[in-house]
């Protein structure tokens, strides 16, 4: 194994517009060792959910080379990337990304429903991730029935509950208000202490300074 768990190789992702080309991306070379705690920050427009979603194999660049635990991903078959998605990364996103119908236990128990464990096993493993973010009173209460904080902690346990080394999360506390974005962070903190590599996307400068490492984009490149 490497010990940079995720490596960008002059990565670039352009899109064709008409007769435009707009580089969301453009020739990003960047290191992530196992276990860090990285911020990305940069201006709206600046490449930071670009950068993510490559990063999380949930699309794939223009150019370059993406290497997640030493392998490279450029030549993989979209099953040998849907792998890494499912088993190598957790999502979180702003705006929280829960199905409407299903309660907490079950949103949590949905990434585990293809992956061959027995209906018990899924649901221990459920409750232990809900456990995890401090949630394990509210599992059995609908999205619409918890607050945005308490949302984004049932995405965040549905993110961990494949036990993926690598967790990456974009604008989180971006519909939450300040002080509840501060315990989110701070449990993305307690996660990367676990030992899981932490991805936090943001753009506001005092959370993102939260993190041990930034990594600051303008306009799809990388600020030194
Ligand atoms: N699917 C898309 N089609 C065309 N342009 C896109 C698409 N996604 C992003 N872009 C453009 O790429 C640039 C970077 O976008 P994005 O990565 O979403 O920035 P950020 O997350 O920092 O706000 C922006 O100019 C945006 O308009
Ligand atoms: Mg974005």
């Amino acid at each position: 194994m490497s010990d940079h768990v995720i490596a960008l190789r002059n990565v670039s992702r352009y899109y064709v517009m008409g007769e435009f080309i707009v580089k969301a991306l453009d020739g990003v070379s960047v290191s992530i060792a196992r276990g860090e705690f990285t911020s990305i920050m940069g201006p709206s427009g600046s490449g930071k959910s670009t950068m993510m979603n490559l990063i999380g194999c949930l699309d794939t660049p223009t150019d370059g080379q993406i290497l997640i635990d030493g392998e490279d991903t450029s030549g993989m078959s979209e099953a040998e990337l849907a792998f890494i998605r499912n088993q190598k990364v957790g999502f979180v996103f702003q705006q929280f990304n829960l199905l409407g119908k299903l309660t907490a236990l079950e949103n949590v128990v949905t990434p585990l429903l293809y992956a061959g464990y027995k209906p018990r096993e899924r649901r221990r493993m459920a409750i232990d991730a809900l456990e995890r973010v401090g949630l394990a009173d509210r599992m059995h209460h609908r999205p619409n029935e918890l607050s945005g904080g308490q949302k984004q902690r049932v995405a965040i346990a549905r993110a961990l509950v494949n036990n993926p080394s690598i967790l990456l999360a974009d604008e989180p506390t971006g519909a939450l208000d300040s002080r509840t974005g501060n315990q989110i962070m701070e449990l993305f903190d307690e996660i990367n202490s676990e030992g899981r590599t932490v991805i936090l996307v943001t753009h506001d400068r005092e959370l993102g300074l939260k993190a041990k490492r930034q990594i600051h984009l303008r306009d799809g490149k990388i600020e030194v």
